[in-house]
Formats: structure tokens, sequence, C-alpha cells
């Protein structure tokens, strides 16, 4: 993953030379790259860390500005919508959302009314909004534009049982095998012709909404080549290890299953929805914490619902060590006939809350529980319990590096958290690389390109022709007016 910013380290390093204030400060991310690297909200980092401290810190935010602007191809303006966040450390996440193709899209960022590093940067061919369908042909070539890596070892765990598989017969096994219409729900996906089809089995088909929408993402960004895939719907990984291997994509992996594992609905929303209908995603959280580690309570904090036995235990826990844990319930599903015992129920806080406190803890909840991401974002020292369970990167993850294990039935908990208390330093050395590794792993790049990779590595494991079932639904694209070739207009104007 370095080698991807290999480039904008280089560049770095000859401004920091040149060495004016201005340049010294950093400015990198795929919102500087907005032709190549389209998404719901594109984004970038300033960082001004390296600049003597007393001569920013004071009023930094107030100080710092940035302002996008662009032609749109009918008004003087195109619409675009920017938000700055602020991470409290010397460094800014700026998020831009463009809402029509724009031309000669200008950034401009200042510091004290003064243009800062190359400010402004200048754009000039169309800048797509992302409910643009224009696909790039060559999906190797838009795989290298979009700055995503070549393989995952994941991934290649993941496919390792399927080579060559007739899809036909694959999909006639998972529905005899898995098809049980009162606890099983999944879909059997088409793409043809970069076109999305799907037949879905079970009685609760809602969640085929997340598939739709990761498959539209990318079908509008690249062609597909043609394949067929049955995704889960439900949580739980289905297939186990002493069955047939099916290939079967699931949100959640676990140490007994072989399902193919992708990013769960949760983080994909937040990357699609990203300045959008979510609020909570892996960008936001670092704008809205509210406190710098050393003004943080030393405490750990958790809030959920009762989804597991463990987070009743994390309750008992609470209560005999409330010095070092704030933990409540805040909904009774699973164990309601426990609510008097382990009530009363709290109303939800708000996420961005919960790093009023050092220390948070992720159990699992019926899998694993979708929140660490958000909670790795947040630079929060995480005690994770250990699990069977895990999503899409967990594989990257190091324990006492990126998070202190605890054990599956959580006996070492109060013994970790004054592990963290006595070793302030430590913990705060591993919230710091939690947060790192987001942003290098977590980010809505990050999540289109996993998803992207997997399908292009599942599309070379299938053979035979792809056929669209003749009761298949077809999934179309929100119509939205774009202009793709938008460059050819702009010359014609120009001519
Ligand atoms: C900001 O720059 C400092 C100094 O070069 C570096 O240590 C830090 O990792 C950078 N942070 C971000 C978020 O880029
Ligand atoms: C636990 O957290 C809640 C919500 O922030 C707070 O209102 C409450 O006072 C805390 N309890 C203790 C014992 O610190
Ligand atoms: C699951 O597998 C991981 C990785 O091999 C291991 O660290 C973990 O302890 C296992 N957990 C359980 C509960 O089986």
């Amino acid at each position: 993953m370095l080698a991807k910013y290999k480039n904008i380290i280089v560049l770095i390093l000859l401004n920091y030379l040149t060495s004016n204030l201005g340049h010294k400060i950093q400015i990198y991310g795929p919102g500087l790259q907005p032709k190549n690297i389209v998404m719901p909200a594109r984004y970038f980092v300033v960082n001004f860390t390296s600049i003597e401290e007393n001569s920013y810190s004071r009023d930094l935010i107030s100080n710092f500005a940035v302002e996008i602007s662009g032609k749109s191809l009918k008004n003087k303006h195109c619409r675009v919508w920017a938000n700055n966040l602020d991470r409290k450390d010397g460094t800014f996440i700026v998020r831009y959302k463009v809402y029509e193709t724009c031309i000669e899209l200008s950034i401009s960022i200042y510091y004290k009314n003064k243009h800062i590093h190359d400010s402004p940067f200048k754009f000039e061919g169309p800048i797509q909004p992302d409910q643009c369908v224009c696909p790039e042909e060559d999906v190797n070539q838009w795989l290298k534009q979009y700055q995503c890596p070549s393989s995952y070892d994941q991934i290649e765990m993941d496919l390792k049982p399927f080579q060559q598989l007739l899809m036909k017969n694959q999909v006639q096994k998972i529905i005899k095998n898995y098809h049980k219409p009162e606890s099983t729900s999944f879909c059997h996906y088409v793409i043809k012709n970069n076109e999305i089809y799907r037949d879905c089995y079970g009685k609760h088909v809602g969640f085929n909404m997340f598939a739709d929408n990761i498959l539209l993402s990318l079908t509008r960004k690249v062609v597909l080549p043609d394949m067929e895939l049955v995704i889960n719907l439900g949580d739980w990984p289905l297939v186990h290890k002493d069955t047939e291997p099916l290939p079967i994509f699931s949100w959640c992996g676990s140490n007994e299953t072989l399902d193919i594992v992708m990013p769960t609905y949760d983080i994909t929303e937040s990357a699609l929805e990203n300045m959008g209908r979510v609020t909570l995603d892996t960008l936001s959280v670092q704008g809205n914490v509210e406190h710098k580690w050393e003004d943080r309570e030393n405490r750990a904090f958790w809030r959920g619902r009762d989804s597991r036995a463990e987070r009743l235990k994390l309750i008992d826990i609470a209560r005999a060590h409330p010095d070092l844990l704030n933990a409540s319930l805040t909904n009774f599903f699973f164990f309601r006939e426990k609510e008097a015992e382990y009530g009363p129920k709290l109303p939800h806080v708000s996420f961005f809350k919960f790093f009023d406190y050092k220390y948070q803890i992720n159990v699992d909840g019926t899998v694993a529980a979708y929140r660490l991401p958000y909670l790795l974002s947040g630079g929060a020292l995480v005690l994770k319990q250990d699990s069977p369970y895990y999503e899409h990167f967990y594989g990257k993850l190091k324990p006492f590096e990126h998070f202190v294990p605890i054990r599956r039935d959580l006996s070492d908990l109060p013994d970790k958290i004054n592990w963290a208390r006595e070793n302030d330093d430590k913990a705060h050395q591993i919230a710091q690389n939690a947060q790192i590794f987001a942003n290098y792993h977590l980010l809505p790049q990050h999540i289109i390109c996993y998803h992207a990779v997997l399908f292009l590595e599942w599309s070379k494991r299938i053979k035979g022709e792809v056929k669209v079932g003749k009761d298949m639904t077809h999934v179309p694209q929100t119509k939205f007016e774009c202009q793709c070739d938008a460059s050819v207009k702009v010359k014609h104007e120009e001519l």
C-alpha cells in the first residue's frame, strides 16, 4: 500500500526542500485526482504538522480555508459542496461532493488568506459526479487509475478452493443446499454486458439493495467482465468447512466457514453514501471526535444491543469495575427475559461521543461487530474480543500493534484496561497505529477497490457463457443526466 503513495511522498520531499512555509504543508489524497478517481465524496488530507507548531497551532481552523469551484456545462458555476474535517492534530481531511459535470475545476487551499502548497489545483477535463454512468472499458487500466492494489491476501485465500467453475451447477447446488426461506436469504447475480440482473431466494431480501448499490456503483465506473455470483444477504456465513465448498459471497467470515468475504454492507454503504444519507463513516469519525487523546477519560466505554451473551457479561464487569468501564445495553431483543437484571436500557449515545473515552471495546454481536472500522478510525485504543468471526480486513490487523486482544470470555478485560492505564504511551501508540491503519485500508477508495479486485478475480475463476435467466430482474442505474464525453463538447466550444 505504501507504493501507492510513493509518488506523493517523493513530491512531498521535493516540496520540503524548496522549503517555504506553504510548501512544507503536505497535501495528498485521491481527491486531488478527481478525473481518475470518481467517488460519491472525494477527499484529501492537508497536513500542517511539519511547520513549526507555534506558528500554526493557535486558531489553525479559523485560518484554514478551502474553496472549490468550476463551471457547469449549462450554468456558470457547477454545484460542489465541500466540508473540512478538523482532526485536531494539525491535519485536516477535506471532502467534496460534485453534483454535476464540472469543467475547469479548481481547488484553492488557503492559510491566512494565502494560497499554500501548489494551490490552486486546476483540472481541465470534465470532473464527473458519482452518479454518471461513464464506465472505463479497460478494467486493468481503471484499477491502475483508481490506485487499487493488484491483489489482497484475503481474496487469494478465499478464492483458492474455486477454479474453473461452471456456475450453472454451482448455483443449482447452492439453491438445493442453502435455500431455507425462513432462515437464509441470498441472491444470484448476473453481470452481463455491464448490466446487472438478479434472482433472490428467501423471505428477507431487502438487504439486496446493498449488493445492488455496490454493483451499480462499480459498473458506472468500469466495465466489469461478465460473471455470475451468489451473495448471502444474512450476517452468518453459510458454507461450513466440512461441507462441499460452494462459492457464496458473505459480509462476514468465520474460522469454521469458507464463504468469500466482502466488505460489510455497513462500511460499503458508508463509502457510497459519504456526505449523503450516512453520517458515520471512517472519514467523518476523524473530524467529529471532540477530544485529543490526553483529554479523553482513561476508562473504557461501550454501548450496544444484547445480541450475544458476552455483551451481558460486559454489564457485570462494568458493575464490578465502574472505575474502568462505562457499559450499558441500549436494547433488549435476544435476552428480553434478562432486562430486569441487566437493564435499564439506556438511550443511544452518539458514536462520536464514544471517543470522550480512551478505550473502546469490540465485542461480537450476532457475528463480528461491524463498528470496528469506526473505532479504529477514531484513534481509540481498541480492546478486541477474540472471535471466530472476521471482516475482509482483519487478516492485516496485528495484536498490540493495532489493538489489544481480550479473551473470548472477557475474563482478562479488567487486567487489559489496567495495563492500558499503566502504559499510556504504549496505549496511545497503538491507538495512533489503528488510525493510520484505517487511513490505509478502510477509507471509501479502499472499499471500492476491494470489491473491484474481488469481483475481477472471481470472474477469472468461472468458465462457460454467462447467461441472463429469463425470469431474472434487471437492476437498472438511476437515471441521471450526464455527458461522459463532455471533453468533446468543451473542445467544440473552444472552436
Ligand atoms: C503529518 O505529517 C507528520 C510529519 O511529517 C507525519 O508524522 C504524520 O504522519 C502526518 N499525518 C498525516 C495524517 O498525514
Ligand atoms: C456513563 O456514560 C454516560 C453517557 O456518557 C454518562 O451519562 C454516565 O454518567 C456515565 N456513568 C459513569 C458511572 O461514569
Ligand atoms: C479464529 O482464527 C484466528 C486466526 O487464525 C485466531 O486468531 C482466533 O483465535 C480464532 N478464534 C476462534 C474463537 O476460533
